[in-house]
């Protein structure tokens, strides 16, 4: 059975933490040591249950990874599959960037579509059309996929329909051996899609432009050996920022890319909490009662990110007044709004549409978490609400957050898990 988090609310939290390493970054960089066929040393990779699933596809792989502390060393020289099985491609649904790694590495690879899951459907389209236009014959049998490319792959001019974050990697990574140019328009400009590409460089890739629209990745013939640190995770840092607003607390976070922080920044400050950055940290005071968010709207990075609305619509939640808050990624991404109401928030939700109404107050009840930005977001109502909050369904939150309940105890908060 899964475990629980029971929580008393009601105590501000007050303190200094360091984030962790970033998630987002580390999956698709353990998917890049795949292709380099050498080490890789990847420091600040966050203890997660994600990492361990993709660890566990490098080591079905034929790769060995070993960690120490927060630094993982993935050695790939070994590697000699080139399929994931089925339960390995659905522990975690970034196991698709797998693909693009493999076929860089042996030009043939048989994974299985990640399916749908509790945030949205999640299709692969644009992940296996850029694929194909680099030269993948790509077959599903059976919700199989069986890719191939008898010629190698070749660079190519490839237009996004959307600025997928996975798709863009998943080129990134196929291509970065391809012959010749690949040049990706329309691509992600996430922090993460960055950082991917600095840790690429470093083995000796040549990729321009990441963190803008274009992104033109040059092929070489081979990858070295690099070490790398991970960026701060800027969604786990948005998320303690709204443990601090919305229990009228005080924090100062270490280990964070403040530029990184900008596409939330201006919503915390809307709601009346006092930042003060400074190099590599931030500080944060909470008003004593927080106003509204205005009207948030998710987007691709610089937007507002999608996986800090349900942190958000917490603090909307206990807010003077009325906040919008539009969900435009993804299209099942409101699931802890029940559990919130539950809590007695005032949430009318139509479509991509949060209006949010605010309440002097939550109050605790059992709840469960549905996925993992959700489920943070029940904890950090929890932790303003009166009385006693259980939170169901934590491994959820074990996927992203890294020693989530202990941070929290360290700020001052009630926190157990059972
Ligand atoms: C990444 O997911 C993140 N995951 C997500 O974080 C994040 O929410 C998302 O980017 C948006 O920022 C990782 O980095 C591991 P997308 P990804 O491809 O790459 C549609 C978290 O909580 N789409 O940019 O899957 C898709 O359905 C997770 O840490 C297609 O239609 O996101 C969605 O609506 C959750 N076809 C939108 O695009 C495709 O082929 C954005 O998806 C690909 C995507």
């Amino acid at each position: 059975m899964s475990e629980k988090l029971a929580i008393e609310g009601g105590i501000s939290l007050e303190g200094e933490l360091s984030v962790q390493g970033s998630k987002n970054s580390a999956l698709p960089i353990l998917a890049a040591a795949a292709v380099t066929g050498g080490s890789s040393i990847i420091k600040k990779c966050p203890k997660l249950t994600d990492v361990d699933a993709a660890v566990r596809i490098l080591e079905y792989l034929g790769c060995k990874a070993a960690r120490t502390g927060d630094t993982l060393i993935v050695d790939s020289s070994g590697m000699c599959r080139s399929d994931i099985p089925k339960k390995l491609m659905h522990e975690m649904r970034s196991s698709i960037v797998f693909l693009g790694a493999i076929l860089a590495r042996f030009g043939n690879a048989v994974v299985s579509t990640p399916g749908g899951c509790e945030i949205g459907l999640r299709p692969i389209d644009i992940h296996l059309s850029a694929l194909e236009a680099l030269g993948a014959e790509i077959t599903e049998l059976h919700g199989r996929l069986y890719c191939s490319c008898r010629d190698g792959l070749r660079g190519t001019k490839i237009t996004l329909s959307f600025p997928s974050v996975g798709a863009t990697e998943n080129i990134m990574l196929a291509a970065v051996t391809a012959k010749g140019t690949t040049t990706i328009i329309n691509a992600a400009r996430e922090p993460e899609i960055i950082d991917l590409a600095s840790f690429l460089n470093g083995c000796g890739a040549r990729i321009s432009g990441s963190g803008e629209g274009t992104i033109t990745i040059d092929g070489v013939q081979k990858l070295d050996n690099y070490e790398h640190t991970v960026i701060p995770d800027r969604i786990v840092a948005s998320t303690y920022m709204a443990a601090a607003a919305v229990t009228g607390g005080r924090l100062k976070l270490d280990n964070v890319v403040v530029e990184h922080l900008y596409p939330v920044l201006s919503a915390y400050e809307k709601a009346g909490c006092l930042i003060t950055p400074s190099h590599g940290s931030l500080e944060i005071k909470a008003p004593r009662r927080l106003g509204g968010i205005g009207a948030v709207r998710t987007m691709p990075y610089p937007g507002f990110p999608t996986d800090s609305q349900a942190a958000a619509m917490v603090m909307a939640s206990l807010a003077r007044g009325t906040s919008v808050i539009i969900e435009n990624i993804f299209e099942n991404r409101f699931k802890h709004v029940g559990e919130l109401v539950r809590m007695g928030a005032k949430i009318m939700v139509e479509n991509i549409v949060a209006v949010v109404e605010g309440v002097e107050r939550l109050h605790g009840v059992e709840v469960e978490a549905s996925d993992l930005r959700g489920g943070a977001a029940l904890v950090l109502a929890g932790l303003a609400a009166e009385g006693e909050t259980t939170v169901g369904g934590v491994h959820h939150i074990d996927r992203g957050c890294q020693s989530f309940e202990n941070n929290l105890r360290l700020l001052g908060a009630k926190i157990k898990r059972s």
